[in-house]
């Protein structure tokens, strides 16, 4: 197969940052992708409804001309966040969800909540307005092996919370494990997980043998091949339990190649045609689509795009660095790598 045509896909969760940054995250995004949902750990975090229409403003003007791009906001869990802000987010033409990051767990998330039993009121307010929940999925204790930080959470606390609360709609977000793929998979249809390129393409061998590669960083970490390999088989399952959220996550070269770097990777230029490397490799390019464009839509109850692009099985090289910010540099996923597909 050499072309193939589908339905232009959205990136359920991506992170374009702020000022400047946007110069380079939004037309890199909405090049790619009809929609994606914004995440919302800014500095300081965007917090409420009226926050989140600002911000999508400064998104907004930086949308190359004659590009389609309808970014959709969500907000961020603290413990103040009022069963109120839920009222309002069902209210909203733009926000779709609220992202909660137990404090901690990663890049600007300490604002997160504490402790999620003391914020079960906006909880139950969610689940009454079937308000989505996207969730960090990881414990944050220190004595807690960084590798087992995803499964640790599953049993610690999302069990739990779906016990409380069954009809809650809920994505667990960058799932990385075959343990997080087996509760998704026992989950009522109220339960969805987005999974990264970086998890299907690559496991913690890449990052780790022969030199350390920081920019095969990020949270979670990358697992072992068999984890690896269970994502891949979910993915391309043709469950709409999964779909696509790049976490696409950008920090400049000198924030990742650092005495403390980092955790992010940056994929959005070339994000559908990493999708499709993965999915090619075990030969279900066909249901990429599905995973890509349809799924996602579905859970979160909006419209399916209607417009489509196209890919060509054609080598393409990935840049080995892009401008960002004022001066910096950025360094994509898999940079100056060969992969066999692009968009034309
Ligand atoms: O690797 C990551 N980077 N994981 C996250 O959860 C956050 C993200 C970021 O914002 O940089
Ligand atoms: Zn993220």
């Amino acid at each position: 197969m050499n072309t193939i045509t589908l339905i232009q896909p959205d990136d359920w969760h991506a992170h374009l940052r702020d000022g400047l940054a946007l110069q380079r995250t939004v037309p890199d995004l909405a090049k790619q992708f009809s929609r994606a949902i914004c995440m919302p750990n800014l500095v300081p975090p965007v917090k409420t409804v009226e926050e989140a229409e600002a911000y999508r403003e400064r998104i907004m003007a930086h949308v190359p001309e004659g590009v389609n791009f309808d970014p959709r906001m969500v907000l961020y869990f603290t413990d103040q966040t009022s069963p109120e802000e839920v009222k309002k987010i069902k209210a909203s033409a733009h926000v779709n969800a609220i992202k909660l990051y137990p404090a901690g767990a990663t890049t600007n998330s300490d604002n997160g909540v504490s402790d999620i039993r003391k914020v079960y009121a906006v909880i139950e307010q969610l689940e009454e307005q079937q308000v989505p929940l996207l969730l960090h999925g990881e414990v944050t204790h220190n004595h807690v092996d960084i590798f087992d930080r995803e499964k640790r959470f599953l049993d610690e606390v999302l069990s739990p919370l779906l016990q409380q609360f069954p009809n809650l709609k809920l994505v667990l977000e960058h799932i990385t494990t075959s343990e997080a793929a087996q509760f998704v998979l026992e989950q009522g249809r109220n339960v969805a997980a987005t999974i990264t390129p970086q998890h299907l393409l690559f496991n913690r061998n890449d990052m780790l043998v022969g030199g350390v590669k920081p920019h095969f960083y990020c949270l979670p970490i990358l697992k072992r091949q068999t984890h690896q390999q269970t994502l891949l088989e979910v993915a391309t399952s043709g469950n709409p339990k999964f779909f696509l959220g790049t976490d696409s996550a950008p920090h400049s070269k000198n924030a990742k190649e650092n005495a403390c770097g980092c955790a992010g990777c940056y994929s959005a230029p070339t994000a559908i045609e990493l999708y499709a490397q993965a999915f090619d490799q075990v030969g279900r390019i066909d249901r990429l689509e599905g995973f890509a464009s349809f799924f996602g839509a579905d859970f979160y109850g909006l419209p399916r795009n209607t417009n489509t692009i196209t890919l060509v099985n054609e080598e393409q090289i990935i840049p080995t660095s892009l401008d960002y910010l004022d001066g910096e540099q950025i360094i994509p996923l898999y940079a100056g790598k060969t992969i066999q597909w692009r968009k034309v």
